[in-house]
């Protein structure tokens, strides 16, 4: 049944306290929770207790410390009523039991390597204990854990440590943690087992001494450098721009190999994906460094928006994850190179958030309805949910942002509170209406702005005809014009920005132009020139814009804007042009003859010395295949899009030849890796290269490859050539991958690379070989990184094979659901998510998809989980 935003109502009691007493077994650990309880203001006395369980083990429980008769409670996997309790505040001892060995889920109490931890967001504490499991219940938590030394040398909970030892007489020990910061029951966690750490400290801008300590498995403290090194720059970073400090004496991160999604913020007790906090130049890409510093910033971050301050009911959750994401990106721009930065991000934004906003599984940034809350932490919540407050940012100004923050942060702090409650801050801050604007949380689809543009020379006047829509989508016909703030330039035949001495038609606010009509006309006065239009300069909003410029506009625009996005835009815009072009040529088996107009455009940026390598990088990077897709939005034919995109490759390195080789004879051959984002920019450019260069077909090429891979004193290099290798099918790909494999055989994560690169092999045969690879015995289903390393990296990845036109990437990834589901539903349903956009597959290949998605809608006890995808997918 589904859940509604409108039918909210505050819990009938609170939960001040929460006491916990986990004695850890693998198979059987017991909880005694003792829970101080008080009736909520005008709650009737005597109104029922309703407890979440959910596969909850129920073996006794108390009421001010007496026993219950057995017709006073209710008491099941799912519930524990309590019917008629106590009209004055009363504690209530639950005991429970848990099997963490049997956790394959991996949401409440598991474990990873041997190691005890926990999951509780969003709903995992239940199946702890009983508790009011919603995320505006918030009590001071104390927890005691117990376990044998032997396999539990390290305790960890949420807070400040507070007591520890030996349990005389036995081979057990415990240790006690008290938070002093009231949370919620999805911010608990607790880990246990023989971990290995590495410490540091912050001192806090007032003075406190903060303790930092990651815990990893005992062997890879050497690979905790980089992210020890991130949280020490996030948590500076967050006192300088947001002025928030951190609260408590410790920090710990916890690394686990076992971790559903990326990582959470538990109070005080972060624990990761491992992926997201180990990494050493060996086995660790740019990429890899990147994600790490942005993820432990983001967890950091949810300190102050997540944590102090968090969501009054699921629906909210863009509150928390919107914000941080917008928080980590700036983080990230900050430490690196904002343009590039801002460039990837909306690549980001366009590949994941576009189509699932413009098919069967959209949603608002605020849902209104969900039946799985798992199944919302998606794109559209983190990465829309971020564009939302950068909209918001640009809108009120530097300025006005950090005073809406500002009084947010002070009036909010320990609240459980609303987008409305987070508006309202900005709104009186500022003195400005966001009646409108708010309609970005609660309208589905990505708006499409349409601009044509008219200049009358006698009239000196540029004049624009805009308007801005939504498609129809399941479940919203119809919308409503919203705020768009439009950041414009208006450029001249020099190449340097004009000025328009008035503007009508729509309110501006310094180079930002607001659209708030679902069409509006606007005139720049006072023109003497034609300027060539820069329109959404930095991507100012999440939409698609269709500007309507020629190519001779574009090319100005690849080469003169001064907005670093812009730049890369116009290229974008040409090359996806050309993409569509071909791919209808290659559709009906016509010629592709690449225009050379638009070749010689990379030759442009190729040869610009003024532009960073890791910009140029991007720029010469041509959309990727299921951008080109998105684009053409229907009838898509994956085998045309491949051919025509590959055409286009070949012509450029053909081209460019001399270019490229050029640049791989100065790749820079440092003796010691950094990370950093200038080498890491070097690299990405050198690897354009290399890839240019092989696609060019020259006879040295395969040569050139194998000599890349074998002289890689790091990952990046290293998978960037084994990549080639094998998706281009050269002379020693077989041979590179077995070396890799002997190499990297003993780091889960570097082998994670090795299937993907495999799994993402456009080869005819790429499905065959991904099937041969599930019995490789590396692999590993139950492992979720290995499986989206394989099976999801396989369904995202590679758009022709999965989308074979036989059918059978469909077929196996609905077996493969269906063998998961029973096991991991949310790792399941994830994995379906990857058939969002079945509809707009060419005839043939749709029917084949909608043949998968019957047959694991008629499967026998799916999960609520996959039901939900299934279901919203086939609607
Ligand atoms: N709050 C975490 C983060 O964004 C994500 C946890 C999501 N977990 C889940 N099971 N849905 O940092
Ligand atoms: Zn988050």
């Amino acid at each position: 049944a589904a859940i509604h935003l409108e039918d909210y109502q505050p819990a009938p009691y609170h939960i001040d306290t929460v006491d916990l007493d986990i004695h850890l077994a693998p198979t059987a650990t017991q909880v005694k929770a003792t829970l101080a309880i008080r009736r909520r203001d005008g709650v009737a006395p005597g109104t029922p207790l309703w407890l979440n369980g959910d596969e909850t083990a129920f073996t006794g429980l108390a009421v001010n410390g007496q026993g219950l008769e057995e017709s006073a409670y209710t008491a099941n996997e799912r519930e524990l009523v309590i019917h008629t309790p106590p009209a004055e505040p009363f504690t209530l001892e639950v005991r429970t039991w848990v099997n963490p060995e049997a956790n394959t889920q991996l949401s409440g109490l598991y474990r990873s390597s041997g190691n005890y931890c926990t999951q509780c967001e969003a709903e995992g504490f239940r199946r702890i204990t009983y508790f009011l499991d919603r995320p505006d219940v918030l009590s001071v938590y104390t927890t005691r854990i117990e376990g044998p030394k032997a396999d539990t040398q390290v305790l960890l909970g949420n807070g400040n440590p507070v007591e520890s030892g030996d349990i005389p007489g036995t081979d057990r020990h415990y240790a006690i943690w008290h938070d002093p910061h009231p949370k919620p029951s999805y911010l608990f966690a607790m880990v246990a087992g023989n971990l290995a750490h590495v410490s540091d400290s912050f001192v806090t801008s007032s003075g406190r001494k903060v303790d930092l300590k990651i815990y990893v498995e005992p062997g890879k403290e050497d690979r905790c450098d980089w992210a020890m090194d991130s949280l020490k720059r996030s948590m500076k970073w967050d006192e300088d721009v947001f002025g928030c400090e951190y609260d408590l004496d410790v920090f710990n991160i916890v690394a686990v190999s076992d971790f559903n999604m990326g990582a959470m913020e538990n109070k005080g007790l972060n624990i990761f994906n491992d992926k997201y906090v180990l990494a050493d130049p060996e086995t660790a890409t740019d990429q890899d460094y990147a994600n790490i510093e942005a993820v432990i910033a983001h967890e950091y971050f949810h300190n102050w928006t997540g944590n102090r301050i968090t969501c009054r009911d699921w629906f909210q959750l863009c509150l928390k994850e919107g914000l941080t994401v917008f928080r980590d990106q700036e983080f990230s721009s900050d430490m690196r190179s904002r343009a590039v930065k801002r460039i990837s991000d909306v690549r980001l934004l366009r590949s994941h958030q576009f189509p699932e906003d413009a098919g069967p599984l959209a949603h608002p940034v605020r849902p209104r309805q969900y039946t799985e809350i798992n199944n919302f932490y998606t794109a559209t919540v983190y990465e829309k949910g971020a564009e939302v407050v950068r909209m918001l940012k640009t809108l009120l100004g530097d300025d006005g942002f950090r005073k809406g923050m500002d009084l947010y942060f002070q009036r909010h702090d320990g609240d459980a509170t609303t987008i409305e409650a987070f508006l309202a801050c900005f709104s009186e801050a500022t003195s400005t209406d966001l009646g409108q604007f708010a309609r970005w949380y609660e309208q589905a689809g990505t708006p499409l702005v349409t601009v044509k543009s008219q200049f009358d020379a006698t009239a000196q006047e540029l004049t624009l005809d805009i308007t801005q829509s939504i498609a129809p989508l399941p479940g919203q016909a119809t919308s409503q014009p919203a705020v768009i703030p439009i950041r414009f330039g208006l450029i001249g035949q020099d190449g340097a920005d004009v000025t328009a001495s008035r503007i009508t038609g729509a309110e501006v606010r310094g180079d930002v132009l607001l659209l708030t009509k679902a069409s509006q006309k606007v005139t720049f006065h006072g023109l003497e020139h034609r300027p060539v239009l820069s329109l959404l300069r930095g991507f100012s909003a999440p939409v698609r814009l269709e500007a309507h410029q020629n190519l001779a506009d574009l090319t100005f625009l690849a080469r003169h804007d001064s907005d670093p996005f812009n730049r890369w835009q116009a290229v974008q815009t040409l090359a996806t042009q050309e993409l569509i072009r071909l791919t209808h040529e290659a559709h009906k088996k016509g010629s592709l003859e690449v225009d050379d107009r638009l070749v010689e455009i990379f030759g442009t940026i190729l040869s610009d010395q003024g532009l960073d390598p890791a910009f140029k990088a991007l720029a010469l990077d041509l959309p990727g295949e299921a951008d080109i897709a998105r684009e053409i939005g229907k009838n898509v034919d994956p085998d045309a899009i491949h051919a025509a995109r590959m055409a286009f490759r070949s012509a450029i390195g053909a081209a460019h030849l001399a270019a490229f080789h050029a640049l791989l004879a100065d790749a820079p051959q440092e003796g010691t890796f950094s990370p950093d984002a200038a080498s890491a920019g070097k690299r990405a450019l050198a690897a354009q290269a290399l890839g240019y260069f092989a696609d060019a077909g020259t006879p040295a090429a395969p040569d050139k490859v194998w000599h890349a891979f074998q002289q890689a004193n790091n990952m990046t290099d290293r998978i960037g050539a084994l990549t080639l290798l094998v998706h281009r099918n050269l002379p020693r790909a077989e041979q590179a991958l077995a070396d890799f494999r002997s190499r990297h055989s003993d780091n889960s994560l570097a082998m994670d690379k090795w299937f993907t690169v495999q799994a993402t092999t456009p080869a005819k045969d790429g499905l065959e070989r991904v099937k041969a690879l599930t019995a490789h015995p590396l692999f590993d289903m139950t492992n979720p990184n290995r499986m989206r390393s394989l099976i999801q990296a396989f369904a995202t990845g590679n758009h022709v094979q999965f989308a074979r036109k036989d059918g059978e990437g469909f077929a196996f990834i609905a077996d493969c659901v269906m063998t998961l589901d029973p096991r991991n539903p949310q790792v399941a349903a994830r994995l379906l998510t990857c058939f969002r956009s079945w509809r707009s597959l060419e005839g043939e290949r749709s029917k084949h998809a909608e043949k998968a998605l019957l047959r694991i809608s008629a499967m026998e006890k799916l999960s609520r989980d996959c039901r939900d995808i299934v279901d919203r997918c086939l609607q």
